[in-house]
């Protein structure tokens, strides 16, 4: 079932988002996504924060995990492909200096620090989330409301100490701490990248954010929570891309097929009602995998219609 209103929604943003859990689709959908924009001419990036290389093996070539590179197969389209393990960005690297000099004083236990990966990933997004070289730019996975949340949480705490300390000079001394006023100063540039980034991802002008998802009951209720959960960062979903339907045409009377259909039909009733006022489109379970430019056209036009 492909929407129109999905097609209105990637034609009038630049920044489109794929999130939902583990294995449900989002590199499908950002390919796919990402294919049929650039087929209708729109110079196309598309940016995946995924070790395991999903890219190249999608597009059946080699993309770069350290520089945009044109996708061959395509007019149009460019991809990176960064691996967030090796991807030591600025964000990260200032944000480690930062909580260590903070933990040196405190004692480690006090402060935590986010899961590296998940800064390394949000580092790609804040440096892409300015490109100007492109059209548009998909994003295979987009950050969570449990990693923007993991990410503020240094920011809060050493926000709170640093403003005791800037407070109470006597303070420092007691603990003795040399007051440092560029380590305070890092930390509000640090926090006004932060903030930024999350004020750019809540920009319904040019972002939009979609999650993916399979019709079964515990996705459905994560979904939920999910959007919920960005929500508290005013990070608005606009789309829910329901996943691997079965097509009717393929029950032919096969008992375990019609269950798992019926199965379906309860939740997709139940997604319909639970985000009506969400825009809404739902992709069959296709007889292979997903890979090659003919496949993705496939999903492609699912989503969007026949390209014009
Ligand atoms: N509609 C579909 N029909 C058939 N196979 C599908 C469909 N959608 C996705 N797949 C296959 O399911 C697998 C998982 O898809 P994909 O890699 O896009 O998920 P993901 O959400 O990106 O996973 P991860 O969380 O690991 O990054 C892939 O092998 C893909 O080809
Ligand atoms: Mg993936």
């Amino acid at each position: 079932m492909c929407s129109k209103n999905m097609k209105e929604l990637v034609e009038n943003k630049k920044f489109l988002f794929f999130g939902g859990k583990g294995g449900v689709g989002k590199t499908t959908m950002a390919a796919a996504t990402a294919t049929w924009l650039s087929d209708q001419g729109y110079k196309t990036l598309i940016v995946a924060t995924d070790p395991t290389i999903s890219l190249s093996a999608i597009y059946e070539q080699e993309i770069s995990e350290t520089e945009v590179v044109p996708i061959e197969s395509s007019q149009n389209l460019f991809g990176l492909n960064i691996n967030p393990k090796k991807a030591m960005g600025v964000f990260q690297s200032r944000m480690e200096e930062m909580m260590q000099g903070f933990s040196t004083l405190f004692g480690s236990d006090l402060l935590s620090t986010p899961c590296t990966e998940e800064i390394a990933a949000f580092d790609q997004f804040v440096s892409y989330m300015g490109d100007t070289e492109h059209d548009k730019v998909v994003f295979d996975t987009a950050p969570t409301g449990h990693t923007l949340r993991e990410l503020s949480m240094p920011f809060d705490w050493s926000g709170y100490i640093a403003k005791q300390i800037e407070a109470r000079t006597e303070m420092s001394e007691a603990l003795g701490f040399i007051y440092d006023e560029n380590m305070i100063a890092d930390l509000r540039k640090e926090k006004e990248r932060y903030d930024a980034a999350v004020r750019a991802l809540s920009d319904r002008e040019t972002s939009a954010f979609n999650l993916v998802l399979l019709p079964e009951k515990l996705p459905v209720d994560e979904t939920a929570r999910a959007a919920e959960d960005l929500g508290e960062f005013g990070i608005n979903v606009r789309s829910i891309i329901v996943n691997e339907v079965i097509p009717r045409e393929v029950l032919q009377g096969n008992w375990f097929l019609e269950r798992r259909r019926a199965t379906q039909d309860k939740y997709l009733q139940e997604i319909e009602s639970k985000f009506d006022n969400l825009i809404r489109s739902e992709v069959p379970l296709f007889e292979t995998d997903i890979y090659g430019l003919q496949n993705l056209r496939k999903v492609g036009k699912a989503l969007f219609g026949e390209s014009s």
